[in-house]
């Protein structure tokens, strides 16, 4: 018995990344993955991943910019799958950029995946997840709870993002539904290793983002995600769990 059978799981970001490593360790313990994401190679490599190794999978391409994609995306879980018991919302854009450098253009791309996308299709799917006694489980970051030079864009996402993990936990506490977030600090994806970085930045000013630790891998996410949005720990509510080697603790 997997801790997901019978369940499904609609995730983004599932073309790559910790998204990719979700999908594909739900589906291991029995989901019936529906990965949404704007990159359709990476969709197909994930699909093939998933079925190789036995599971179920169905992918549809979202732009999370666009609500009615978000809508869609929530529509296309439930004519797969009948049902959606866990969101994942992985999904996420990040570069450095100076203050004085943020473009009007590059602001509202960031908000508009990372906020505004993560809360439309938290809307479409939530009378599904109320239907389910079903969770949600948002990807924040270390930069939603620190503040980070060079990234003043990317943390007010983020900072938003764990605000909204909490108000949802806070309007959804007397229904069945559990709301989560996971804090990464460093994880080794293709946004990590292909990231923007300023030109000359001030080395004292990036030591904030350094651990102490390794930095993790996107089985580690994987694995602490399947944990959150299993039925084992139900008293999981609102909460806010770092995963990044002490960044945040001093
Ligand atoms: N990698 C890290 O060190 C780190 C640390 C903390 C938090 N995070 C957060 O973790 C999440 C996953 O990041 P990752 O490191 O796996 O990155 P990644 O780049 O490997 O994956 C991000 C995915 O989001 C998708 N995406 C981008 N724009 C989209 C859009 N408009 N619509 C739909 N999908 C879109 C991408 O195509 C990609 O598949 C993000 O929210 C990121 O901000 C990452």
């Amino acid at each position: 018995m997997g801790r997901f059978d019978g369940k499904a799981a609609l995730i983004t970001g599932a073309a790559s990344g910790m998204g990719q490593a979700v999908a594909v360790r739900l589906a291991a313990e029995g989901a019936e993955v529906f990965g949404v994401d704007v990159n359709d190679a990476g969709l197909a490599e994930t699909a093939s991943a998933v079925a190789e190794s036995g599971g179920r999978i169905e992918t549809q391409h979202c732009d999370l910019r666009s609500v009615a994609d978000c809508r869609d995306a929530a529509a296309g879980c439930v004519d797969a799958f009948g049902r959606i018991d866990v969101l994942g919302n992985i999904a996420g854009l990040s570069w450095q950029d100076r203050v004085e450098d943020v473009t009007e253009e590059g602001w509202d791309l960031m908000f508009d995946v990372n906020v505004k996308g993560l809360f439309f299709l938290t809307q479409a799917a939530l009378p599904h997840l109320l239907a389910s006694g079903g969770n949600i489980v948002n990807i924040a970051s270390n930069a939603g709870l620190q503040g980070l030079a060079y990234t003043s864009h990317y943390c007010a996402t983020k900072g938003a993002v764990v605000q909204l993990t909490k108000a949802l936990a806070m309007e959804l506490a007397k229904t069945p539904v559990r709301v989560n977030a996971i804090a990464p600090g460093g994880v080794d994806t293709p946004m990590t290793r292909n990231y923007r970085q300023v030109d000359e930045p001030d080395r004292h000013l990036l030591r904030r983002m350094i651990a102490f630790k390794p930095m993790s891998r996107p089985e580690h996410i994987a694995a602490l995600f399947a944990l959150v949005a299993s039925d084992e720990c139900p008293g999981v509510h609102g909460a806010i769990i770092s995963v990044d080697g002490g960044l945040t603790t001093g």
